[in-house]
Parts: C-alpha cells; structure tokens; sequence
C-alpha cells in the first residue's frame, strides 16, 4: 500500500455563508513536479514513532534551558508531553453539527455534502500519561476575558478558528466587528467577555506576491521577499495578547526568493542563473523572519503560538492524479510516522522555534511551541475527500485531503490550546509567587 504525501495548495474560499456577495474564488495551484511522491509504509511494525520520537527529544532540551532564566521551578510544570499520545473513542462526541453552527466554511461541511460515515467524529486525544480534557468553552472563555487572539497564516488556520467558533458557540456567538477584503481579515468580539478573535490572511508569513499565474507546473508562481515580514499581520498584532502562527503548504509551489531586493535563489522557478534552493530554504527563511519580527516587536507583551505543520493524507495517488483520503479510522501511534515533506517542515519548525524562543527570553517575549503534528498525521479519516462540494462541482482540488471537516479532529486543536492557556495561568502564577519570595 502506498501512501502518497503531496502536499499541496489550496484555494482561499470564502464562505457563503459568512459573508454574502464576495466572489468565490479559488486560487488553486499545486505542484506537481518539484516533490518526488512520497511512498510510506503503512503498518510499519518494528520502527514505529522512530521519527516523532527523535525529534521530541530536541525541542525538550529547548525547554531544558527554562532553567537559565530559572524563572520556573521546573517540577511545578506538569511532566506529561501532551502532544504525544493516541486518539481514543469519545462517544460524546461531536459538540456540534453542522444544523448548530453557522460558522462551518462551505468546502469543510462534509456532512452537507453527503460524508456517509460519522465515525471520524467519535474520538479524542489522549496524551500518554495524562488526561487532555475535552474543550470547556465556558473556562475557555473566562480565561480569555477581555484578551486579544489572532490566527495568522493560511486557510487551515481559518479552519481552525472557524472550529473555534463552533465550539465556543455552546457559550456564545461572535459579532463581526470588521473584515477587509472579504474573510482573509476578520475581527470578531465576543461581547459578554469581550474577547477578540481575528484572522489575518498571510499564506506565506513573509511579503509575496504572485508574478505568474501558471509558473513552471501552472501552479503559480511567487516572489518571496524572504527577509520582509509580510505587513498585512506584523504591523497589525502588537496588541493581541495571543497570535498563533502557522504555514505549510503554500511552500510547495514555485517560488522566487528576495533577500536585500535580490533574487538569491529560488523553488522550482527553471529560470537561468538562479539557483534552485528547494522550497525547504522559503520555508525556513519565512518563519526566522516571522519571529524576529515578532521579537522586535517593542510594544508587544502577548505570547507567540507556533502551530506546527498539520500534515495531508493524500494515498494512492497525487492530488490530481486519483490521489485521496479514503479511511474512515484515526491511525494507532504505531502504524505511521512522520516523513518526507511533512517531517522536514515540521523539523524547520522546531529548529527555527528554538532559536526564536531563545531569543524571546532575552527580551522578555513568549513563545510556545503548540505541536499539533503528531495528533494531526494520525487523523486520515478526517479529511473532507470529495465531501466538500457537490459531485458534479468543477473544483480543483477535488479530493480535499488538506482541510479537515467541521466537526472534526481539528476540533481537538482547541482542547490543546485550552489546556496551553490553563499552563500559562500555572506558570504566571508560579512567577509571582517566586517574585515575592525573592523580594
Ligand atoms: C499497535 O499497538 C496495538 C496496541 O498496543 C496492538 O494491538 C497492535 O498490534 C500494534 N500494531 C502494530 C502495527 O504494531
Ligand atoms: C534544568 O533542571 C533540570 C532539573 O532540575 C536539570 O536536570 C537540567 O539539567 C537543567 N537544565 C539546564 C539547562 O540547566
Ligand atoms: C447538514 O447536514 C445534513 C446532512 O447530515 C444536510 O441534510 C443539511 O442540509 C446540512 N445543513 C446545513 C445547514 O449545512
Ligand atoms: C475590551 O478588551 C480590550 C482589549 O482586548 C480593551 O482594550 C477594552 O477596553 C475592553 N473593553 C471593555 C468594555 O472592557
Ligand atoms: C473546470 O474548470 C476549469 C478551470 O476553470 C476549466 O478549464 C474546465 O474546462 C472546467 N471543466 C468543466 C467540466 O467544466
């Protein structure tokens, strides 16, 4: 059995139902050429989690050195990893369908569009070692009063906001204080907590613009100002108290990169004279750039969420060559691991995360490593497929393996989150505690 992993673009499609009368639009590029298809084992019986698990160890000693700035006695934190675990069955769940929550993007509303089995939306995560409870959206909302929270980056960010918004809605509905340019920027408050939520549209993280629509694969293909944070989020998040980043697959379409307003490599772009740098050197190069600008940022006292990559599932096949997501079952932490694109990624990630966080300490800035990764690669079954629009609809990526469907796994995402927020409260409080002791 192979399982193909070409991770691919997608379109930013804004949602009928949200804000009527924009033009849908779908930008869908993908590329074909630039990834050698990635054949994975299922089933691999004797190294399983080999990878996740070398790599945990790295990102662990990041947080080794909390002891430094010994702000923190290290055993008051809670031990257990828990991003690091197994799906179980839940049969509560969901905590929402799509009759309850208006809010659901049209392309990720699977039941709407015929999904026939709802046994993907039956399960939750749980760490080894410890209990990760389900999203309380009431704590959640106390805990966020009157606090600030952005989304930046592309549309899976959206998908999870949008997830969020469902699952608070138990509590409360947002009011759309302001968007521009339809849904790619959208401030909400939640007016009994006055509690902000906006997402800010930045495929990239870095400026970019499209300077060729079809490009070497008919994919596009981009300028990335590599050493530019793009201005559509940085100069808009000095006051959010939250900002979670993420990014991933616009990386793999042809790319031009710009440093010191030169063009010093490239992804993909068959262009002469230019070398090609693989899309890995973009993706690495947006994130440092991301985060020094956050750690420049001089007014900003919120922490900094990286969201780390959230893999697709595409099998037997590209995602324009038959390629899908047909299971109907979360993988067991045993059966798959992470590889090939998604665990290059996700290695960039920690690499440039551990450095940006260093960084922080020095100046006072937080970031946190959310490592939905591992969670996110066991989920296969919780893809939209070809559930996201009508069967005779002339999309282009007809097989979504990229989105997840609402309710889904990505609704667990907020129970991480959830659990980060009530970490920070523990950690804050620690704080003062040593800071009366010292005085
Ligand atoms: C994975 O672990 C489960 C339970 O621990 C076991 O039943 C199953 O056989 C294992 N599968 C593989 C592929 O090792
Ligand atoms: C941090 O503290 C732990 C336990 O107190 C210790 O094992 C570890 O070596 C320390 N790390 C650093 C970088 O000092
Ligand atoms: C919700 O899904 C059902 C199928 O489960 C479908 O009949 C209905 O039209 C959907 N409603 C909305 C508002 O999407
Ligand atoms: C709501 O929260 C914002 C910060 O997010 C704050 O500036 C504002 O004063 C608050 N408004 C009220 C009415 O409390
Ligand atoms: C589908 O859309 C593409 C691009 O818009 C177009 O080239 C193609 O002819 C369309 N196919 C059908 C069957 O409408």
């Amino acid at each position: 059995m192979k399982f193909q992993a070409m991770e691919l673009l997608f379109g930013k499609n804004t949602p009928k139902q949200m804000i009527p009368k924009v033009t849908l639009l779908a930008i869908f590029a993908i590329l074909v050429f630039t990834i050698t298809p990635l054949s994975y084992p299922l089933f691999r019986y004797s190294s399983t989690m080999k990878n996740i698990k070398q790599i945990k160890q790295q990102p662990s000693s990041a947080f080794d050195d909390l002891n430094e700035s010994s702000s923190l006695p290290s055993s008051s934190i809670k031990k257990c990893d828990i991003f690091n675990g197994e799906w179980v069955a839940n049969p509560k769940a969901p905590y929402y369908t799509n009759e309850t929550c208006w809010a659901i993007h049209e392309h990720q509303n699977c039941m709407k569009y015929g999904r026939p089995d709802s046994e993907f939306l039956k399960w939750k995560w749980r760490p080894f070692g410890c209990e990760l409870p389900v999203f309380n959206p009431f704590q959640f909302l106390e805990i966020v009063r009157g606090k600030s929270m952005a989304f930046v980056g592309d549309s899976v960010g959206r998908n999870q906001m949008q997830s969020m918004i469902c699952l608070l809605s138990r509590v409360e509905w947002p009011i759309v204080v302001s968007h521009r340019e339809n849904d790619y920027f959208m401030v909400w408050n939640y007016p009994t907590y006055n509690f902000t939520l906006s997402s800010f549209w930045t495929p990239h993280l870095v400026r970019s613009k499209e300077s060729d629509q079809k490009g070497p694969t008919s994919t596009g293909l981009f300028n990335l100002y590599i050493d530019e944070p793009d201005e559509n989020w940085i100069t808009q998040i000095e006051d959010f108290d939250y900002v979670i980043l993420n990014g991933g697959h616009w990386f793999t379409r042809s790319m031009v990169f710009h440093e010191n307003q030169k063009i010093v490599g490239c992804h993909y772009c068959l262009l002469e004279n230019v070398p090609d740098l693989t899309m890995y050197h973009g993706y690495r190069r947006a994130f440092r750039t991301a985060f020094k600008a956050i750690n420049n940022l001089k007014n900003f006292k919120g922490i900094t969420f990286l969201r780390t990559f959230s893999p697709s599932h595409f099998e037997n096949g590209i995602w324009n060559q038959g390629g899908d997501c047909v299971r109907r079952k979360p993988f067991r932490s045993n059966e798959t691991e992470l590889e090939g694109v998604g665990l290059e990624f996700y290695m960039i990630q920690l690499e440039e995360f551990k450095v940006a966080e260093k960084e922080g300490r020095r100046r006072g800035k937080k970031f946190r490593l959310y490592d939905v990764t591992q969670a996110t690669m066991l989920r296969p079954d919780g893809h939209p497929s070809r559930f996201g629009h009508w069967p005779n609809e002339n999309v282009t990526l007809y097989n979504d393996c990229v989105h997840w469907c609402l309710p889904g796994p990505i609704d667990t995402w907020s129970d991480f989150l959830l659990d980060m927020l009530k970490m920070e409260g523990v950690r804050s409080a620690e704080e003062r505690r040593l800071h009366l002791k010292t005085n």
